[in-house]
């Protein structure tokens, strides 16, 4: 729909075509102002709060020059600078190859000197304090105070402190995905990488669904479903339309199509469990298996899907796994994944999701620390215990592999001089446009501008 009253310079709508120029992916002066401009002013995904289970646990988390230490205390979650008041030492180091630090605690110690704080980031030892002369103040000596908070099961950090009510942030998002009940999944597995690429591609070759029919040719055997994008805000959501009488298939749980959709739809969850091990369980692999046997020849599809659904929510329950229960005019609107602003996204479901997240390797707009963490309901005290696992392009699964052969292509040709700007599908990728429209309001450059 377009608002005529509006100039035709304005594409806040986003429904409009736009072209975005390369410097937000290339320059390097845009990625050394990220971390003032964009990444310390924004509530950002800083781990799982499983991650930190007991009083004393803490991990850490890195984006650009800036680290934060995140740690369970007797009264909640607190965060701190992970730099020491005295002479700046990073507090905790982060081994090499690993994601992050983790690890327990009853106090901290400085590597350097020996200044000790507690839990509550109070600073409890100074050796020669005297030295000082009375000058010390607790303001001075305590650890530097990071804004924290959960939501979704995840811990939410903001460095500058000034971003708001976490809550305020994440909406609509955080109101879409509450029924999704996100806080009870666990990881099944969780691999990081550095590539070589901007953070922005690597988040953008997995915000749309324009690039699923020719990066993954493989799927459109089981049918091809037209994918849309919605500006929401600060965020986005993309999704698929559903044929017409299955409507409860315009969420993640789809069937195969063309041909037996009983045989179709074993054959897309095993190919799925196969090649991505994203986005189904093995109790939705089993349940699609048993389908050729529960039901007759013929059976409609919108039939197969209910059945099929309902086959793997009760042998779930039977092992103690309860999905929430969606109600199917949400799941359309949810769709199928939400591109939190800046950097993260959530792929959703009832009872498993797949999230991604990008951030800056160092100031170099060429490379990024890139992420991927599948996740599902297990029964209670069953879930596996998993780390971040510093995984090569070539041992992840092959689907993701498609996606990341992309990706420094991406990068190496929006830095070719006869690159004259991105051109993202505006109903398909408006995802895309609507995190540039974001990204420019923090930046001060950038916006997206109508195509004429
Ligand atoms: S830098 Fe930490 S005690 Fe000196
Ligand atoms: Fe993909």
């Amino acid at each position: 729909m377009i608002d005529s009253s509006r100039s035709a310079g304005d594409v806040s709508d986003l429904e409009r075509p736009v072209t975005l120029g390369p410097e937000a992916y290339t320059s390097a002066d845009y990625a050394r102002a990220e971390s003032e401009r964009l990444f310390r002013k924004a509530w950002l995904q800083a781990g799982r709060l499983e991650d930190i289970p007991e009083p004393g646990d803490f991990i850490t988390y890195q984006l650009g020059p800036d680290s934060v230490i995140v740690i369970r205390t007797d009264e909640g979650i607190a965060a701190y600078h992970n730099v020491c008041p005295h002479r700046g030492r990073r507090l905790i180091d982060v081994p090499a190859r690993q994601r992050n630090a983790r690890g327990k605690r009853k106090s901290f110690v400085c590597g350097y000197h020996g200044w000790s704080f507690d839990l509550a980031g109070r600073n409890i030892y100074i050796p020669h304090a005297d030295d000082w002369q009375g000058c010390l103040s607790a303001d001075r000596t305590g650890l530097g105070r990071v804004a924290v908070d959960s939501w979704g099961g995840w811990i939410w950090i903001n460095l500058d402190g000034k971003a708001g009510p976490l809550r305020d942030w994440l909406e609509p998002a955080a109101t879409m995905l509450d029924p999704y009940q996100l806080q009870n999944m666990r990881p099944r597995w969780r691999k990081w990488v550095v590539f070589d690429c901007n953070w922005k591609v690597a988040m953008e070759a997995f915000a749309e669904t324009y690039h699923v029919s020719t990066t993954h040719p493989e799927f459109n055997a089981f049918g091809q479903f037209r994918g849309w994008a919605r500006n929401q805000g600060l965020h986005s959501n993309i999704g698929y339309d559903a044929p017409k009488g299955q409507e409860e298939d315009a969420g993640k749980l789809r069937l195969g199509t063309g041909g037996d959709p009983r045989l179709t739809t074993a054959e897309l969850q095993d190919f799925t469990w196969a090649n991505a091990n994203t986005n189904t369980t093995l109790t939705m692999v089993e349940a699609a298996r048993r389908l050729k046997d529960e039901l007759p020849e013929g059976t409609p599809p919108a039939e197969v899907s209910r059945h099929w659904i309902a086959s793997a929510r009760a042998a779930d329950a039977a092992r103690g796994v309860d999905w929430p229960m969606v109600e199917p005019g949400h799941t359309a609107q949810a769709g199928t994944a939400w591109q939190i602003f800046p950097n993260f996204q959530i792929g959703h479901a009832v009872n498993n999701m797949l999230c991604y997240a990008a951030r800056p390797y160092g100031a170099d707009p060429d490379k990024c620390i890139f992420e991927a963490a599948v996740y599902e309901l297990y029964p209670e005290g069953e879930a596996p215990l998993t780390e971040w696992e510093y995984t090569e392009p070539a041992d992840w699964p092959p689907v993701l592999q498609q996606d990341f052969a992309n990706m420094a292509a991406v990068q190496q040709g929006m830095k070719d001089g006869g690159f004259r700007g991105a051109l993202p599908n505006p109903y398909m990728e408006r995802s895309i446009a609507s995190l540039h429209q974001n990204l420019a309001r923090y930046m001060g450059q950038g916006a997206p501008q109508p195509l004429r």
